[in-house]
């Protein structure tokens, strides 16, 4: 179930595509569902701002059912009779709620089939329970439920109940769609609310049972910013672990922001406050220092990068220096044992094995081969206001400071090229190029103009 407009969180976008750990809610969901279910077995409920909600997940395989009216969960289910048809038993999950694991479904779909229920619930023992709706056993032994009620509805005894409906449940569909117009909208919210199923179902003698999870924390829900920022400690928290016993150290790991798909390689440090992101890799012994941004990114083996560096989709080769403050922008491609450094700035690059970039510099849309100085403060002039022009340096190049190298140029291997110079034609392999304006000197100006300024302060 993806419909609903989530308005607890104040927001113009549809809840289920919030994010938290670095992907959105419904991903988190359709990501255990289809570990579970093949893709085209699972559908996603749509209706608030569907297309958006539909384009950001449909790459998953899943089908759409469209509840083009949110009328509450129960009418979810309703709009969803046709696509469930041809089934004998569905899995209901929410949409909100990233946390669940496949191995979670799977115990609820076995004790389902084993109780031979028409539903069956997974419940959940919270501290604090509140929000929720409460479970409303038959008795204190067995597993077989009389109700859940909404908070809203909830009598003050029923509101002690720490027992808790998590919104995941399995239907028999036979049953389940026979009794599915016996829900009434007569409630706080006039919806249509799937959790009355289980009182209907219970009316009319069919089986409705519980399972209470092991693991609480699966089934939080995100109907608040303040929920869903809890969240996204806990799966970022987790991840943290999980690369943790997979041989990276983790320093201060509540103040990292890693994201669900990163991976880290053995005896790679990660210092505090550095944020891995998107489908970044990063390989084994690097050390990622403090401040650092990478996303989408491709970090080999024995890297380090220094403090306040900023990647996006770039990748770093073996061994190579990165930073501090360096900003590596997509299509960066820095070789083997290369260094990029202090506020030096790349996109759409290729920095051969072993060169060195490292103060002051902007490299873009060049091609640049190994063993190659670039002066501080080099600039590829790339932009001609309207078209990208390539700059290409062979191979051992030495590029004095404060060069600016006008695309298109091509610079041969080997050659050197003055400091300052402005380069605005080839430069043939060896060669040295000089492009800016001879030095002239006027002996003793400097001193003749202190004498004539004293002699005019002493006069007036
Ligand atoms: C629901 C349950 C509550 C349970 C809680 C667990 C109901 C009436 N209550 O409450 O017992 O404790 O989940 O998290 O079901 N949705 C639709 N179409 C709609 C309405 C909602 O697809 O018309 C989707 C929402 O997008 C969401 C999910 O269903 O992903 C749950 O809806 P939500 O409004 O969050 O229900 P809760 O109030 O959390
Ligand atoms: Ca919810």
């Amino acid at each position: 179930m993806a419909a609903g407009k989530g308005t607890r969180l104040k927001s113009k976008h549809p809840k289920v595509l919030h994010e938290v750990g670095g992907k959105p809610l419904l991903a988190h969901v359709i990501a255990a569902a289809i570990q579970v279910v093949p893709p085209p077995d699972v559908y996603a409920i749509i209706g608030h701002e569907a297309d958006r909600v539909r384009q950001a997940v449909q790459h998953s395989g899943v089908n759409f059912v469209l509840q083009e009216e949110q009328r509450g969960t129960g009418h979810a289910l309703m709009v969803a009779r046709d696509a469930l048809a041809p089934y004998d038993h569905v899995i209901v999950l929410s949409g909100d709620a990233p946390l669940i694991t496949p191995q979670t479904i799977e115990r609820l779909r076995d004790f389902h089939l084993e109780k031979k229920a028409a539903m069956t619930l997974l419940s959940a023992e919270l501290s604090d329970p509140t929000g929720y709706g409460r479970v409303i056993r038959r008795n204190q032994k067995g597993d077989e439920v009389k109700a859940i009620v909404e908070e809203k509805s909830a009598s003050a005894a029923q509101k002690k109940l720490r027992e808790i409906n998590s919104g995941f449940y399995a239907f028999a569909i036979k049953p389940f769609y026979a009794r599915i117009g016996e829900l009434r909208t007569d409630n706080a919210h006039r919806e249509y609310y799937l959790t009355d199923m289980a009182g209907v179902l219970t009316k009319a003698k069919s089986k409705v049972v519980a399972t209470k999870t092991g693991h609480p924390s699966e089934i939080f829900g995100s109907n608040t910013r303040a929920e869903m920022v809890e969240i996204d400690g806990l799966i970022r928290a987790a991840k943290c672990h999980q690369l943790m016993s997979a041989g990276a150290t983790i320093f201060y790991p509540q103040t990292c922001v890693i994201d669900a798909d990163v991976e880290v390689g053995a005896d790679t440090v990660i210092e505090p406050f550095v944020q891995l992101l998107g489908r970044t890799r990063i390989g084994s012994d690097c050390r990622i220092r403090s401040y650092s941004v990478i996303n989408n990114s491709d970090v080999g083996d024995g890297v380090t990068i220094r403090p306040g560096s900023i990647l996006d989709d770039a990748r770093v080769g073996r061994g190579a220096i990165v930073g501090p403050y360096s900003h590596l922008r997509p299509g960066s491609d820095i070789g083997e044992g290369a260094h990029v450094g202090n506020f030096v700035e790349t996109k759409k690059i290729k920095l051969g094995k072993g060169s060195k970039a490292n103060h002051l510099t902007y490299l873009g849309d060049a091609e640049i081969g190994a063993g190659v100085n670039v002066g501080a403060g080099t600039i590829t002039c790339n932009y001609d206001g309207v078209h990208k022009h390539k700059t290409e340096i062979g191979d051992g190049v030495f590029v004095g400071s404060d060069s600016t190298l006008v695309a298109p140029v091509k610079i041969g291997k080997g050659a050197y090229i003055g400091a300052a110079s402005c380069i605005t034609e080839d430069v043939p392999d060896d060669a040295l190029a000089l492009g800016r304006a001879r030095q002239t000197m006027k002996e003793g100006w400097a001193k003749s103009k202190r004498e004539a300024l004293a002699a005019k302060k002493g006069s007036s």
